[in-house]
């Protein structure tokens, strides 16, 4: 059961293409901070859409390395909801330097650097609201065979 009401919120969750190995552990630990999944797919981006996805990181230095670490492989976007999910998601995923973040968090655990750092998570509830819709309202295709691209069995 969840808490209903003004403070239920939904945020985007993404487990990285270093983490996704790790889904267990990290739902594992969102469901212990009291919220709930409430879609998940896992899907591999182009980068078109990685690139889109991040736009308003385009004129950073790093977005190239961005881009073709978030495209190296599938990702898994999950839809979290409960009592303040945006601002809670955020405080399990950490800093967003893996060697900057408080111990015990998401991205010290399971991340490897500041491009590959595990996971991402909405910042705002407008971010959250448009990072949603890009994953999940059927706005966005993607190629689901990509998916398998990597899988050998
Ligand atoms: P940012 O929005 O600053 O961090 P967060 O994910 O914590 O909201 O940056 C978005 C992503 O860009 C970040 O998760 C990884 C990548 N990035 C780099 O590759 N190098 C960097 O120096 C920074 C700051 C971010
Ligand atoms: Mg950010």
């Amino acid at each position: 059961a969840q808490t209903i009401g003004s403070q239920l919120e939904r945020t985007l969750a993404l487990i990285k293409p270093d983490a996704y190995i790790s889904m267990g552990k990290i739902v594992d630990e969102v469901s212990k901070a009291g919220l709930s999944v409430a879609q998940a797919r896992m899907v591999k981006l182009t980068e078109r859409q990685a690139a889109s996805f991040y736009a308003e990181h385009a004129e950073q230095p790093w977005f190239g390395d961005l881009v073709g670490f978030m495209t190296s492989d599938a990702v898994i976007a999950l839809e979290l909801a409960g009592p303040s999910a945006i601002s809670k998601w955020r405080a399990l995923m950490g800093a967003t330097d893996p060697a900057k973040a408080e111990p015990g968090t998401i991205r010290a655990k399971f991340g490897h650097n500041a491009t590959a750092n595990g996971v991402h998570g909405s910042d705002s509830a407008a971010s959250a609201a448009r990072e949603l819709e890009f994953f999940f309202s059927g706005a966005v295709s993607f190629d689901q065979t990509a998916v398998f691209d990597n899988c050998t069995a």
